[in-house]
């Protein structure tokens, strides 16, 4: 299967892989249909921009990067669900989230990378949620590099899928981190490093973040790491960049929102093309990536034209020149 963008949609040469779902969770389209013009419209009309087919040349791309679909709406239902009640002035489901954060841990344990799913391939009343799923995933992933220990983790993804939850909290959006923090710090069962995460999640190591201007060496690893894969979800979902995009992009914020460190060490965690994207090489060749196991920035690609299938692992003076669309 592949993720293609909704207008490149060919009802000729693709079904649908993976549902898609409307803002109460249900299937809307189910999996392995062809989507009738009509309903293309109605998904284009709500603003869903991605789609997952399976057509001629993604035979064979199994994307087990990626977490799986009902486990990721799942996992927004929570947070949706976690947003809603304190908008309400309602306890927050803490039980809820403790089991999410272990099975979020879990799931990115036995990955070797994450692939996020854009939140656009969603209505727009969840994205919000998804959002703060795929912020916790990523910074999972990264945080498995960095010794953490596994109740550190837990709190680490508890503060990133509760990062935003001062959004229901003040109008003003410029609040939100202090909102965030005043209401997690009172929760009996978040931690202190949960809540800083809140807090901190827009501060820079230049000094000129948000809310206090904190520096360097203030800013706690965890909501540095919450303040770049935030960035990255933002502009991978909200910008529709392609992956090498964002990550270019991220490397221009090095030294001034982020820790060199922190972005070297990110750069080297995410993959650069994701499996089903179709690349030009230096040899003039088109070819689509099939997958990233074993070494995440020279993944496995297959020739268009001949149907081979090499890893540029170990093919050094192939390079990927581009990505194509057509
Ligand atoms: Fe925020
Ligand atoms: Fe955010």
């Amino acid at each position: 299967m592949r993720l293609i963008s909704i207008d490149e949609y060919n009802p000729k040469l693709m079904q649908l892989a993976k549902p898609v779902f409307d803002k109460h969770r249900r299937v809307l389209l189910a999996a392995g249909r062809t989507i009738h013009p009509i309903y293309l419209k109605k998904l284009m009309d709500l603003d869903i921009r991605y789609l997952f087919v399976e057509d001629a040349i993604s035979f064979g791309i199994s994307m087990e990067e990626m977490v799986e679909v009902p486990t990721w709406i799942d996992a927004t239902e929570i947070v949706q669900n976690a947003f809603k009640t304190v908008a309400q002035n309602k306890e927050i489901p803490i039980r809820d989230l403790q089991k999410l954060v272990i099975r979020l841990v879990n799931e990115v344990s036995k990955r070797k990378a994450i692939v996020l799913i854009p939140t656009s391939s969603l209505e727009e009343d969840l994205r919000e949620y998804a959002h703060a799923v795929n912020v916790t995933l990523l910074s999972l992933q990264i945080a498995k590099k960095l010794n953490i220990s596994q109740i550190q983790l837990k709190d680490l993804a508890l503060g990133t899928l509760l990062h935003d939850i001062g959004k229901v909290l003040t109008k003003n959006e410029e609040d939100h981190m202090f909102a965030g923090f005043e209401y997690l710090r009172k929760v009996r069962e978040v931690s202190l490093l949960s809540a800083h995460v809140a807090f901190q999640h827009h501060e820079a190591v230049d000094g000129k973040g948000k809310p206090r201007g904190m520096r360097e060496g203030e800013i706690h690893e965890f909501a540095q790491l919450c303040a770049i894969t935030n960035l990255y979800e933002n502009t991978l979902s909200k910008e529709g960049l392609p992956p090498h995009e964002v990550l270019e992009f991220i490397m221009t914020k090095s030294g001034t929102v982020f820790s060199p460190d922190l972005v070297k060490l990110f750069v080297q965690e995410v993959p650069y093309y994701i499996p089903g994207t179709r690349v030009l090489m230096n040899n003039g060749r088109k070819a689509i990536i099939t997958k990233i196991i074993g070494n995440l920035h020279r993944p496995y690609i297959r020739y268009l034209d001949t149907g081979e299938e090499i890893s540029l692992a170990s093919n050094y003076t192939l390079l990927i020149t581009e990505v194509v669309n057509d």
